[in-house]
């Protein structure tokens, strides 16, 4: 069986989830393909990396590599009473790893789609989402919340996922195709175990707890008041976001791109000034794609490199054009990539 698993990006509502705020990611089309058939133990191969790997489906020592992305299925499987059998397979695809386009979920679901099919473990897509997210949390140990999860798990072709983080609704909000999503790499990798990521995480939650609010949708402009200066700050940043993702929504809704794009461009230095969380390459490829007439464009995912995209009507070779540009300024590589929103994880047919 071969199943094909997407990656993601988040067109909007970053570090958000944690909080269970507002987001609205899509899959797209770049995949981690798993080709694989049932056997007693675990045997992975992964082409992308060069690399084998084996173990016993009920041994859960971490191993602090890409196998822990399989363990932790397993693990989070065998947690909710799932025992499924082993598997060998081969993973190999176009998705690329680190690039902050969520290319452990995407690991991860393509492994328990796997399982799913070919245990008939009857698992919906929410539970696969919210399993893999525990693998993560718990096995895996990167704190993460539960967009890049539910993106893969229920993307659906040509749509964006809104997600309200809190009581996990979700509704498909169709995505124009005259609109053209520029994925740049910017080739700096980061690890999402990042002290940086769970820094700010830790001080959205503490700012949490101190206005008693279960989820940042329901803290107001007042309520900041009561924070400390930096907890303010981080949390301004994530009450405007979750402002606009519900705007952007609307403007997909009313096919006003003038607007989704400047609340794209508005989230991208809000993140850059208030979160913290850019860096020179991901603010050089948002001038660039503004220079060369995008309709918006930011970092996409938990930032710190990675990343970004952008938003065109008419992209021509701008993709090529920032490569160049980028390239010479920061003396490393970079890759683009046009991509579409896609069906989630699933059975491949070819
Ligand atoms: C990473 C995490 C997500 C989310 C983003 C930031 O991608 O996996 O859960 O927190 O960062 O929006």
């Amino acid at each position: 069986m071969k199943i094909s698993s997407p990656g993601r990006v988040n067109l909007i509502g970053e570090h958000t989830d944690y909080s269970l705020g507002y987001v609205m990611p899509l899959a797209i089309n770049l995949y981690t393909y798993l080709e694989g058939e049932r056997y007693e133990n675990v045997i992975l191969h992964s082409r992308t990396i060069g690399e084998k790997g084996f173990f016993d489906p009920e041994s859960f020592t971490r191993e602090g590599n890409w196998l822990d992305y399989p363990k932790g299925i397993y693990f989070s499987l065998q947690k909710r009473g799932y025992m499924p059998g082993g598997l060998k397979g081969e993973i190999y695809g176009t998705l690329p790893i680190g690039a902050g386009l969520s290319s452990s979920a995407s690991l991860e679901l393509a492994i328990l789609e796997f399982l799913n099919q070919e245990y008939n473990l009857n698992l919906s897509r929410m539970d696969e989402a919210l399993i893999a997210k525990d693998a993560e949390n718990e096995f895996v140990g990167v704190p993460c919340g539960i967009m890049d999860q539910m993106a893969i798990a229920l993307g659906k072709r040509g749509t964006a996922l809104f997600i309200d983080t809190e009581n996990l609704e979700y509704e498909y909000i169709p995505f124009p195709k005259n609109l053209k999503i520029l994925v740049f790499d910017t080739g700096v990798r980061r690890e999402l175990s990042h002290s940086s990521y769970w820094e700010r995480r830790n001080t959205v939650l503490s700012a949490l707890e101190k206005l008693k609010k279960s989820s940042s949708k329901y803290v107001s402009l007042e309520d900041l008041e009561k924070l400390s200066e930096k907890e303010k700050i981080r949390m301004g940043y994530v009450i405007r976001e979750n402002q606009r993702v519900l705007d952007a929504k609307d403007a997909l809704r009313n096919y006003d791109w003038e607007m989704l794009g400047s609340l794209l461009l508005e989230a991208h230095w809000d993140l850059a000034e208030n979160f913290g969380v850019s860096c020179d390459e991901l603010d050089f490829f948002v001038k660039a794609a503004m220079k060369y007439g995008a309709l918006g464009a930011r970092l996409t995912g938990a930032g710190f490199g990675g990343s970004a995209i952008a938003l065109f009507e008419d992209p021509e070779n701008v993709g090529e054009k920032i490569k160049r540009e980028y390239e010479r300024k920061f003396m490393h590589h970079a890759k683009y990539y046009m991509v579409v929103p896609s069906d989630g994880v699933g059975k491949c047919m070819d």
